[in-house]
């Protein structure tokens, strides 16, 4: 039976975030350099993308750029920024073609210019669509959503609009960077690394974590089919006994 037929389209999670990983080791694999693997990379987003609208993700997460990123070596660190300029321009045309939303989440104001406006010109244009938001992560850290989020909070606070025992999850969360944006039930991570490295860590505290071998340049359609496959076959307790659960 092929992969796609298992999914239970009823139990389909609204948000899936991916940690994008791998494609350095994917270049070396083909004795290419690691920008190489970058460029490959494209290739997977396409995938990932079309495939989740395809089944009605509503909301699809991409880890592209990390704040710790930033220590690369200078030259790897400028490619990624043309070739993420270079996507978004070839991309825009299939994301309106097949209604997607361009979010982004992290410091993006501190991108380098053209990429910057580049992403915010696809964001605009992209603005009505409704099928699926693609949520591009860029210079995103999860500490770095939490503290921007405290900021804002305390800066309420100091003007007297909210009060500290007024601070809840709910309130706390509507800050974040995803707003008001679900958490993602499930995590897909390439490249065989089981770490979240900086990503979603407010949101997650929930997320099933769906770690594969698969380098991002390799991953394609069926892997995420068989990623929703596991994460549909999980018991997601939530703190709760089994017995609990209704079915
Ligand atoms: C992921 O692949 C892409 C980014 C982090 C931008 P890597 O570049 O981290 O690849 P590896 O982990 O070195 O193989
Ligand atoms: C995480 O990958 C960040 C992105 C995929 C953008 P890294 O390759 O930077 O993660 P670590 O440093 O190995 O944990
Ligand atoms: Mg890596």
């Amino acid at each position: 039976m092929d992969i796609k037929s298992e999914i239970d389209l009823d139990k389909l999670p609204r948000h899936i975030a991916v940690i994008m990983d791998g494609n350095g080791r994917w270049a070396k694999q083909h004795g290419r350099p690691r920008v190489f693997g970058h460029k490959n990379g494209v290739r997977a987003v396409r995938e990932t993308t079309e495939a989740a609208a395809e089944l009605g993700i509503e909301y699809l997460t991409l880890y592209a750029f990390s704040t710790e990123n930033w220590n690369r070596p200078k030259l790897e660190v400028s490619a990624l920024m043309t070739l993420l300029v270079e996507t978004l321009h070839q991309e825009l045309a299939t994301l309106l073609k097949n209604d997607i939303r361009l979010k982004a989440i992290g410091a993006i104001e501190q991108l380098p210019t053209a990429t910057y406006k580049t992403l915010l010109e696809g964001i605009e244009r992209t603005k009505t669509n409704k099928r699926m938001t693609l949520n591009l992560a860029l210079n995103y850290s999860g500490k770095w959503d939490i503290l921007q989020a405290t900021r804002a909070i305390a800066e309420k606070v100091n003007k007297g609009e909210i009060k500290p025992e007024g601070i809840d999850d709910a309130l706390f969360a509507s800050h974040l960077s995803t707003g008001q944006v679900p958490d993602p039930e499930l995590l897909i991570r390439t490249s065989g690394e089981s770490r979240i490295s900086n990503f979603l860590l407010w949101q997650m505290a929930y997320t099933e974590l769906y770690f594969t071998p698969v380098f991002w340049p390799d991953f394609g359609k069926e892997h995420l089919y068989k990623a929703i496959v596991e994460y549909q076959q999980r018991e997601r307790r939530f703190g709760k006994t089994s017995d609990q659960l209704v079915p």
